[in-house]
């Protein structure tokens, strides 16, 4: 964990947010790689569950709402609160299922009764900072789904079953946000409730168990790293009549990165009773009216990146690279597939202070940096330059030589494999994209 952290921040993915500030709450700042890995952890996403599937359109709603969905979603209740102990010495806060026993972990006071704490996060809008002013940042993307049902659907002229997905920002006060980037109080979500009619929610709940855990495979996670966990009834989100969480084999254990939910009609019925507006459907093939049950899949963008990141992580004892002769220190190698990985090649340069294949080198980066993320690297000897690469998990090196400058072409060195090929600087676009399968 201290090793993926540490890499994290030092080749830019992950940075702790006002870090010159002593740091703000375990919120995090995403650096240049880790921008790129998110985007294309969403795009991912957004191209399996949208442009893949039948019946799937996308949304973007706001963040802000009326207090009122708040309300009629159960999040202002008992059903979205977590349990909190207080240590009566220090008055650290913990979430009760997070410590052992009456003492508090840091200085052994005397923990308090368990009270139940809310997890949303209030806010005002407009000048006065009054209750009647008050309202919350949302806590899950959802419910901007629910509030657009009908929009949706008359809009888009859509018939059950059918789908609508989003990606979006989300807010929980967590009592403690922990494990770095896994549980924080701001974090992005890509959901989708799916809309059927109720006695096909078990067939889809299934359904969609089976094309999430594919999508994982298709992005390279190892098998053996993933799992599925019925939750039984007593531990259920509030508004879920099935749950599955998928869960991911992190150093810390097993832990949940994305929840399958049956959640019934709760949130179409409980939205129409409180706002008065009617969200039934009519099955015009069965002439009756009803709530479509919804199957949802609801997967955090940072979690996710972080099992993603986990997973690809791996260290060599003694290094692989055979082109430096001196025996070296362990080497990292991050394996991650190739839509993934935030840079797609690099450009190297066999030796830079040889001007016309540091001018060549150039050239190839010019040809190709419009098609694709690539970085052009001439600092520091050729196999360091490699192991930069590989720590960053970069598919395809592409070194310039002495043979460049008379063959017009490029050595291609694939990270995983570790072969070498000759590709013409005319074929390389072509040749890149059929590597990167893009
Ligand atoms: N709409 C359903 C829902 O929000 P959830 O199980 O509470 O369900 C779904 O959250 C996913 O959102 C989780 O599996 C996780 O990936 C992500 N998530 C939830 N709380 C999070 C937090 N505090 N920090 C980071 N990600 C979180």
């Amino acid at each position: 964990m201290a090793k993926i952290i540490s890499l994290a921040k030092r080749r830019g993915f992950v940075f702790p947010s006002s870090e010159i500030y002593g740091g703000f709450g375990s919120s995090y700042d995403y650096g240049p790689l880790g921008v790129l890995m998110k985007n294309n952890i969403k795009k991912a996403w957004w191209d399996e569950m949208i442009l893949r599937q039948d019946g799937m359109v996308g949304l973007d709603s706001a963040i802000l709402m009326s207090p009122r969905v708040w309300e009629a979603s159960g999040h202002l209740t008992a059903g979205f609160a977590d349990e909190l102990v207080e240590c009566g010495k220090c008055r650290r806060r913990y979430r009760k299922d997070f410590v052992e026993g009456k003492k508090c972990p840091e200085c052994s006071g005397l923990l308090s009764e368990p009270r139940k704490f809310n997890l949303m996060m209030k806010t005002f809008v407009g000048p006065l900072e009054d209750e009647a002013s008050a309202t919350y940042l949302r806590a899950e993307t959802c419910q901007g789904i629910y509030l657009n049902f009908e929009n949706v659907l008359n809009s888009m002229r859509l018939k059950l079953p059918f789908g609508i997905a989003q990606i979006g920002k989300a807010f929980r006060n967590e009592i403690t946000p922990k494990d770095f980037i896994y549980r924080t109080r701001e974090f992005e979500q890509m959901e989708m409730q799916w809309f059927c009619p109720p006695e096909k929610a078990p067939e889809f709940f299934d359904f969609w168990k089976e094309q999430r855990l594919r999508w994982y495979g298709s992005l390279g996670m190892r098998k053996e790293n993933l799992r599925c966990t019925e939750v039984p009834a007593s531990d259920r989100a509030h508004y879920a009549r099935a749950q599955i969480d998928i869960e991911y084999k992190f150093p810390f254990g097993w832990k949940e990165i994305e929840g399958v939910h049956n959640r019934g009609d709760f949130d179409l019925s409980n939205h129409s009773k409180h706002s008065g507006k009617d969200l039934s459907y009519f099955d015009e093939e069965k002439k009756k009216k009803y709530f479509p049950y919804i199957i949802e899949t609801s997967v955090g963008v940072e979690r996710s990146l972080f099992a993603f990141l986990c997973d690809a992580y791996e260290e060599v004892a003694g290094g692989r690279s055979q082109t430096t002769k001196a025996v070296k220190e362990k080497e990292i190698v991050l394996r991650l597939n190739r839509f993934l990985s935030p840079v797609k090649a690099v450009v190297l340069p066999l030796v830079k202070n040889e001007k016309r294949i540091t001018e060549k080198a150039r050239e190839v980066y010019g040809a190709l940096k419009n098609s694709f993320v690539i970085q052009y690297d001439e600092q520091g000897s050729v196999g360091r330059r490699y192991r930069r690469a590989d720590e960053i998990g970069v598919p395809l090196a592409l070194t310039v030589d002495f043979d460049s400058l008379e063959k017009d072409d490029v050595t291609v060195r694939d990270r995983d494999t570790m072969q070498q090929e000759r590709i013409s600087i005319k074929d390389l676009k072509e040749a890149l994209k059929e590597k990167l399968g893009s």
